[in-house]
């Protein structure tokens, strides 16, 4: 990846270029049917471009049903756009040979530069993309990439529609770059009506599987060379809109929904980590994610250590030369404690590993962690996404940003993958090359996939998270300054306090609300704990949070059970422990419940 500052191309002048060209000379081009530029010039013809493939090595031979030339100035016909597979370096002279044998677009490549050759070449009156893959934009502005859960960056109420070369050439719209708020992108992002009923919720795909177009197309799919459903395991189209929703709302790159939140956990650390790999996580977890972390992946051979996450240091103590990722939960589950973001990403960037944060608590809505530096974000979205109690769900999110190249420690990713026919993921997918690779072999290979019908519910749910969480968090916080002063009640564990010890962290990292799930301790331990569960009313007792109801539970006795008391009390899931999800009834009608509850 290029560590210049990012190019920014507006998706207008993108769909002008794709529109605008006919003719495309891909220099560079490989036989090997695997490399990146035999895929990229497969699927450019297959959507109607004509390639013209150049490589001096191929020269005279026939490759895709065309005949190769040595160099731009060998070919005998009028060329529209060069697409550059070669170094940056090299990307000048042929930039310069692109002008003079009158191409309108020079493109380079992913991870290919040439700032002063797109000078002369923008000087000389043509389009320059750099750092960009054609197939890559292609798909994205038609809505394909979308299919993979890659955020497109397009909010629209028009059906998509593919950037088809056109005889008319010259067409353009200009409408400026447009960015949108939290609550459009939690509305619309990643759905647009369907280009042929026009359906204009997001359809359930309650299908298993797709028909293939012929044969060859088949193939194509199932080697990743092209953007297609094939079955529902990997990929269902209801499942895709909540994945690009979430990845927007997140502000990253691309996402992978899995069936469960703990199955979102497993996707990432199945991508990431060999058996005898080792991994640092706070200690204040949701307890299943203890047990997840601590017992079950150790029979795989990934260790985990779990350290204080109050101090960011302890996490770089930690830290081994096996040591493949760091993992918080940004608001953390039962105790309401916030973490230091942006310093626990600067311990991890600098052992030069990922930084992955679990932000269900939050939600996009309260927190997001990448604009801190995570590079990975996981949800259960059974919580407040989806945000009814309804339905189970998971998702990956990956920023884009991480380089799992550079420190050699990700070899699966930055290596030939034997189960791709030596397909290198970060090489050919680029910012989106995790998510693509946890969908492509770890979601393949396990099967956790999200149902559509969840999927459907978790994206009705999430058109409303912007104004469900701000009630959330208004009645969470009443019904705390109630605990607070109430005479049976040892201590409240909510951030959103004012003599919170996360007062300095909340104002920093949840602006908007510090959630609706805390923890109090009441006076008398376990069996007053038990109490107050056992004489509420109103509030159901189960073992979920993020619902419109209000939820509570004795942790210690029930998703802290598996643990050792030590365990417990460092998690804040001591004996005296009670937590609260707040709903969305009455703060007034939830605090007589728990009045009554706690008198007497
Ligand atoms: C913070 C947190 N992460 C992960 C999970 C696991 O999610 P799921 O129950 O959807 O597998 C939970 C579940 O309670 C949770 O609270």
């Amino acid at each position: 990846m290029s560590d210049l500052p990012p190019l920014d191309y507006s998706d207008d002048l993108l769909r002008q270029v794709l529109r605008g060209v006919r003719t495309i000379a891909v220099v560079g081009a490989s036989a090997n049917w695997n490399r990146p530029s035999y895929i990229v010039s497969r699927y450019l013809q297959e959507k109607g471009y004509r390639v013209i493939p150049v490589n001096p090595g191929l020269a005279g031979q026939q490759l895709l049903g065309e005949t190769v030339y040595a160099d731009l100035s060998a070919i005998p016909e009028p060329v529209d756009m060069v697409d550059i597979f070669r170094n940056s370096e090299a990307a000048g002279p042929i930039t310069d040979q692109a002008v003079q044998i009158g191409a309108k677009v020079v493109w380079m490549q992913l991870s290919v530069r040439n700032d002063e050759a797109a000078a002369r070449a923008q000087a000389a009156g043509l389009i320059v993309v750099m750092d960009r893959c054609p197939k890559i934009e292609f798909g994205r502005l038609g809505g394909e990439l979308g299919w993979y859960g890659v955020n497109s960056g397009i909010i629209t109420a028009k059906p998509k529609e593919a950037p088809k070369p056109k005889r008319d050439k010259g067409e353009t719209e200009h409408r400026p770059r447009q960015e949108y708020g939290f609550a459009t992108k939690a509305v619309h992002a990643g759905a647009a009506p369907d280009a042929v009923t026009g359906a204009r919720t997001t359809p359930i795909y309650q299908t298993a599987s797709y028909v293939f177009e012929d044969t060859d197309q088949a193939a194509s799919l199932f080697n990743l060379h092209s953007f297609g459903y094939i079955y529902s395991r990997l990929t269902n189209p209801t499942v895709s809109v909540l994945e690009e929703r979430v990845a927007a709302l997140e502000g990253g790159r691309a996402a992978v929904a899995a069936a469960s939140g703990h199955a979102a956990q497993f996707l990432t650390f199945f991508t990431l980590m060999e058996p005898g790999d080792h991994f640092v996580a706070s200690r204040n977890l949701y307890g299943g994610s203890l047990t997840q972390f601590g017992l079950s992946f150790k029979k795989l051979g990934w260790h985990c250590s779990f350290v204080d996450p109050h101090d960011p240091q302890n996490f770089k103590a930690a830290i081994t030369e096996k040591t493949k990722a760091i993992f918080i939960e940004s608001l953390a589950n039962p105790g309401g404690i916030v973490v230091d973001i942006e310093a626990v990403a600067q311990v991890a960037h600098d052992a030069g590993i990922p930084l992955i944060v679990d932000n269900t608590l939050a939600t996009p809505y309260l927190c997001r962690p990448m604009e801190w530096g995570a590079d990975i974000v996981v949800h259960s979205t059974t919580k407040f996404l989806a945000g009814h109690g309804n339905s189970l769900g998971g998702c990956v999110i990956e920023s884009g940003k991480f380089d799992w190249a550079k420190s050699g420690k990700f070899p699966g990713l930055s290596q030939p993958e034997p189960a791709y026919h030596g397909l290198t993921f970060y090489e050919t997918f680029g910012d989106f090359a995790f998510t693509t690779k946890a969908r492509a072999v770890a979601l393949r290979d396990f099967g956790p996939a999200m149902a559509p019908m969840n999927a459907f519910f978790t994206i009705t749910g999430i058109e409303t998270l912007h104004v469900r969480m701000q009630r959330h968090c208004e009645n969470a916080l009443k019904v705390a300054r109630f605990l607070a002063d109430h005479p049976a009640v040892d201590w409240v564990s909510h951030a959103g306090l004012e003599n919170s010890r996360y007062a300095a962290l909340r104002d920093k990292y949840l602006p908007k609300g510090a959630g609706a799930v805390f923890t109090f301790g009441v006076k008398g331990g376990f069996e007053a704990g038990k109490r107050v569960v056992e004489r509420v009313n109103l509030f159901s007792h189960l073992a979920n949070i993020g619902d419109t109801r209000s939820l509570i539970l004795h942790p210690a006795s029930t998703t802290h059970r598996q643990l050792t008391e030590e365990q417990r009390v460092a998690a804040g899931a001591g004996p005296e422990v009670v937590r609260l999800s707040v709903g969305l009834e009455d703060a007034e009608d939830l605090i007589r419940d728990l009045e009554q509850a706690l008198g007497g």
